[in-house]
């Protein structure tokens, strides 16, 4: 006894779904090209996420449409009417349907372990014959390092510099908690495990700047760990690098470093010049920070103001940093836990530190 409303119900449901799935085919804007897209590959390493990722939302957007169609089908045409107390034809043991939905599922998925046992042997280590470059990355909190192989000699922190079309095969670890490496653009994600090294591997096709992002709640700042990768033609990188490596200009009868020895900046950092006693590497290292586009990994732009309000209130900026407030208390500020440092030895600070180019 099927009602006139009802078939023209699933006929409306038919239509919705055939529209959902013909607008699927361009799905620009649906999943825009933006800065953390996972679904616009850029690197061979995420043409083999994708190659797998699409035909399986396609078959899952089918099943979905045909067991919710079935669904709601199956809800309205036999649910219970007024003053009919009759149970509808009961199919239990039916062996056809039995045989069927245990055989379909099955073939589906021995189909999608194939690309994806291919890819996924694929992406564990860089293709044969790539000689890649091997970048150590160490997670921190909440930053991280890049330690660059021997023939380049760099150690910089928050902003991989690489060369394009270099296949670069990062190896991953922290020594704190589990963080996960993840620039959506270039590569898939990744753990970086104390006590062991993982690696991930991607080969950059195209200059320009890749946000990246921590992909691991690692404590209170874990939103706030983030990175950038700036991918240069392979000429402006040999100069990046050849910078990076080189010395910068000071002395300890220099007020900025002076400074910076007061403000106890000495316990933590690391700054290159003849005679430094800037050593520590357990915050970023400093060296060049002034060509950084970011400070506090990633998330203040790299200008005097946002490097004073960083230096002067950083667990505000960043809860659960190791590194301290620096001012001096007043009235209204007690400036508990903080390293007393007066404004003008801030700003002073400051200046040297954007100086370091
Ligand atoms: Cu590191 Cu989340």
């Amino acid at each position: 006894m099927r009602s006139p409303s009802l078939s023209r119900v699933i006929l409306a449901l038919a239509f919705v779904a055939a529209a959902l799935l013909g607008t699927g085919c361009s799905y620009e804007w649906l999943f825009p090209n933006t800065e953390m897209t996972t679904v616009h590959p850029e690197t061979d390493a995420t043409r083999l996420i994708q190659e797998v990722y699409v035909p399986i939302t396609w078959i899952m957007i089918v099943i979905f449409v045909v067991v919710e169609a079935l669904l709601l089908y199956t809800i309205l045409r036999f649910r219970k009417r007024r003053g009919d107390d009759s149970i509808p034809e009961q199919i239990h043991g039916n062996t056809a349907m039995e045989i069927g939905w245990t055989l379909i599922p099955v073939v589906i998925v021995v189909l999608l372990a194939f690309p994806t046992l291919r890819n996924l042997w694929a992406l564990a280590e860089p293709p044969e014959g790539s000689d890649p470059m091997v970048i150590k990355v160490t997670g921190k909190q909440w930053w991280w390092e890049f330690e660059y192989p021997e023939e380049i000699g760099v150690v910089t922190a928050n902003e991989l510099h690489l060369p394009v079309g270099k296949t670069v095969r990062l190896e991953l670890t922290s020594d704190n908690v589990i963080h996960s490496f993840w620039v959506p653009r270039l590569s898939g994600k990744r753990d970086l495990v104390p006590g062991r090294t993982q690696s991930i591997w991607f080969t950059p096709e195209k200059a320009g700047m890749y946000y990246g992002q921590c992909a691991e709640l690692c404590g209170a700042s874990h939103a706030l760990m983030k990175f950038r990768v700036i991918v240069d033609e392979p000429g402006d990188f040999a100069q990046w690098a050849a910078n990076e490596r080189s010395a910068v200009a000071g002395s300890m009868t220099d007020p900025g470093p002076a400074a910076m020895l007061a403000g106890g900046c000495v316990a933590c950092h690391k700054i290159d010049f003849p005679g430094s006693p800037f050593q520590q590497r357990l915050g970023p290292i400093l060296t060049h920070i002034g060509s950084r586009t970011t400070i506090a990994a990633g998330i203040l732009d790299n200008t005097p103001e946002n490097m004073a309000h960083w230096i002067k209130y950083s667990p505000e900026v960043k809860p659960g940093s190791t590194m301290p407030c620096h001012r001096m208390p007043t009235e209204d500020d007690p400036a508990e836990g903080c390293v007393p440092v007066s404004d003008e030895n801030l700003q002073t600070i400051v200046a040297y530190l954007q100086s370091l180019k």
